[in-house]
């Protein structure tokens, strides 16, 4: 029986993943571990700072671990306020996921890459697969490496590691943690709260974009498919639905007429300014059946009636 050990569990995607992958999987043992103390995973949840590299080491053995999903990183915005140290986090802990998980014979190994690893050498419409990585970032710089390290630990080691490049991940559960792309999650936030709310890109920036369920099913997706169908061993494109901030705003407003949306951009412009409008997911279709279930209107849909509810339950139990 498989054992999973997610690494980062308590951020946007770690805690959307441990969520699903308990479900999807009723009969395995999912083990969900961060940094940070758990309110919300009250069984099977450990403490783990994964920069130490024994005590991963030993999790990994306790617990007889057979997949690790690596989720732990600082974000591309973030990044830049400390580089070097970002740079030194990100690589250390990916490092340590590969060789923890080489040394004690883990059999499956998720990477999340992102589309900061383009920048402006990259076709932007419908980025392909093998367009020129030129990252604009310190994180899109340690996206890029973590890539090659993955393919290096599989073609030098055989492990089996398999890493998509996640677009904006957009949904209501977790606050993302100091990403470029987190605006279109906050700007629900505030919609449903009926307050006006200050943009960090300019209105007319298009971005790749991912609504929550679509992001985790693939990656759920990725790592059942066998393995002769994983042809891409440094990460897959997957491509979801793209927008600026003024089409997502014209979009909630057919909810809330009256929400205002005022801009004022900041370094994060610059960033996403670099990357691609659109993403060509081509590959991850024919090899593994990647495809996305929500366009905008529906994933527009799902946050705002998400959020509502949970503001309706607050109000319930205050
Ligand atoms: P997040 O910042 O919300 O969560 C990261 C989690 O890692 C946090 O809970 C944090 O406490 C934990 N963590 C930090 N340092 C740690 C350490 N030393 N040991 C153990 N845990 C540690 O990030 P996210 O948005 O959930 O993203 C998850 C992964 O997906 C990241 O690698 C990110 O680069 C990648 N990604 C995310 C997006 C997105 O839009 N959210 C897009 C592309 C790629
Ligand atoms: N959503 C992420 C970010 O903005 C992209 O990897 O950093």
């Amino acid at each position: 029986m498989d054992v999973i050990l997610v690494i980062g569990a308590l951020g946007q995607i770690g805690s959307a993943l441990v969520s699903k992958l308990r479900d999807y999987y009723p009969g395995r043992k999912v083990l969900a571990s961060d940094i940070k103390p758990s309110s919300e995973f009250d069984k099977d949840f450990v403490y783990l700072d994964a920069t130490d590299m024994v005590h991963l080491r030993d999790i990994i053995r306790h617990h007889k671990i057979t997949e690790v999903y690596h989720l732990a990183a600082i974000l591309s915005a973030a990044g830049e306020v400390k580089p070097l140290d970002t740079w030194n986090l990100n690589m250390k802990l990916w490092l340590h996921v590969l060789e923890a998980s080489r040394q004690c014979g883990v059999k499956k190994v998720f990477f999340p890459s992102s589309i900061a690893v383009f920048g402006s050498q990259a076709v932007k419409r419908k980025t392909p697969q093998d367009a020129f990585l030129n990252p604009n970032t310190v994180y899109g710089m340690s996206k890029a490496a973590g890539e090659h390290w993955g393919q290096y630990y599989y073609d030098r080691y055989g492990l089996d590691v398999r890493s998509l490049r996640y677009p904006g991940v957009v949904g209501c559960g977790t606050l993302p943690g100091g990403g470029t792309t987190d605006y279109a999650v906050a700007i629900f936030y505030k919609a449903v709260a009926q307050e006006n709310f200050v943009c960090f890109l300019k209105e007319d920036t298009v971005l790749p974009m991912m609504y929550i369920d679509d992001a985790i099913m693939a990656t759920i997706k990725l790592m059942e498919a066998p393995k002769t169908k994983i042809r891409v061993r440094t990460s897959y494109n997957i491509n979801g639905v793209s927008f600026s901030p003024k089409e997502l705003t014209a979009a909630i407003r057919n909810w809330y007429p009256e929400f205002c949306v005022e801009y004022a951009p900041d370094y994060r412009q610059q960033i996403a300014a670099g990357w691609p409008n659109s993403i060509d997911g081509s590959i991850a279709q024919n090899d593994w059946g990647w495809e996305a279930m929500f366009d905008l209107e529906r994933l527009t849909e799902t946050m705002i009636k998400g959020l509502q509810n949970r503001r309706f339950q607050e109000k319930v139990s205050a």
